[in-house]
């Protein structure tokens, strides 16, 4: 589904990603970890077309297209979310407004209609809910003034709204509180485990791996893949930490 070859990225001219390859199946959960600057982020930044990011070699493709060709709003169409570690603030533009815009560009795009606000009400209504969250905040201006468990469990609410194919999650665990941990969690299986779809969860820790269990878990680290596994592997980091394991 998401084949990612020999990728290189800088930012202002700096290297960050040195020839990362992962090749992600439909149906399958892959955990990245890794230490702090190692890339995830860029990683998960180059993959949505963030500007200032830089592919200098390598490529990406995605459902057997072309990722880099396409802009960020034809990746998104394409079924790509990317739920960013620190959530944006946008003042001015409500969660509702933000959301349908996102949903019915993206409806538009596969040639589906346009859902009505009172559709769109219901669907919004609908998620929050089975993500715990007071249907109230989709009033709110998009994250703005929201607490950082409340971010993450926005973008949870915006994943279900929009219902992607491949989902790039990095950090959701970061700032939960454990109730909400394992609502997040339940989340991701609920809206993302199924065959014709996948998930890349960046991570520190194992605790949301014990939600959602990964299928292969890989260390991240100088820019590229250092070591790949399966879910023992993430225990096995937290016990020895990634000097011994992953240097
Ligand atoms: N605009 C920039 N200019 C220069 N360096 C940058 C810029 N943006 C990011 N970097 C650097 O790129 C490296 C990788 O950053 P990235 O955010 O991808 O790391 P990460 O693996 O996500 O780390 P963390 O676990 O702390 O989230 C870091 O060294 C960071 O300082
Ligand atoms: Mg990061």
């Amino acid at each position: 589904m998401l084949v990612i070859e020999n990728l290189h990225a800088e930012i202002d001219g700096k290297p960050i990603l040195k020839g990362l390859s992962l090749s992600v199946n439909a149906g399958e959960v892959h955990a990245i970890m890794g230490p702090n600057g190692a890339g995830k982020s860029t990683l998960g930044y180059v993959l949505g077309g963030r500007p200032g990011y830089e592919v200098t070699d390598g490529s990406v493709t995605f459902a057997g297209q072309d990722l880099l060709e396409l802009a960020p709003h034809e990746r998104a169409a394409a079924g790509l979310f990317l739920g960013f570690q620190y959530p944006v603030e946008i003042p001015g533009v409500s969660n509702v407004q933000f959301l349908r815009e996102a949903l019915n560009a993206q409806r538009a795009s596969r040639e589906e209609k346009a859902l009505s606000g009172a559709e769109f009400l219901k669907l919004a209504r609908e998620e929050a809910r089975k993500l715990d969250m007071d249907a109230e905040m989709l009033k709110r201006p998009v994250n703005v003034g929201f607490s950082g468990g409340e971010k993450k469990r926005n973008e949870m609410v915006q994943m279900g709204i929009v219902n992607p194919k491949f989902a790039i999650l990095d950090e959701t665990d970061s700032g939960l509180d454990i109730d909400a941990l394992r609502i997040v969690g339940d989340g991701i299986n609920r809206i993302m485990r199924a065959p014709e779809k996948a998930v890349l969860l960046i991570t520190h820790y194992q605790r949301l791996l014990d939600y959602v269990q990964p299928d292969f878990v890989h260390v991240l680290a100088d820019g590229r893949i250092t070591r790949s596994g399966g879910a023992e592997l993430a225990h096995q980091l937290e016990r020895e930490g990634y000097a011994e394991i992953a240097a």
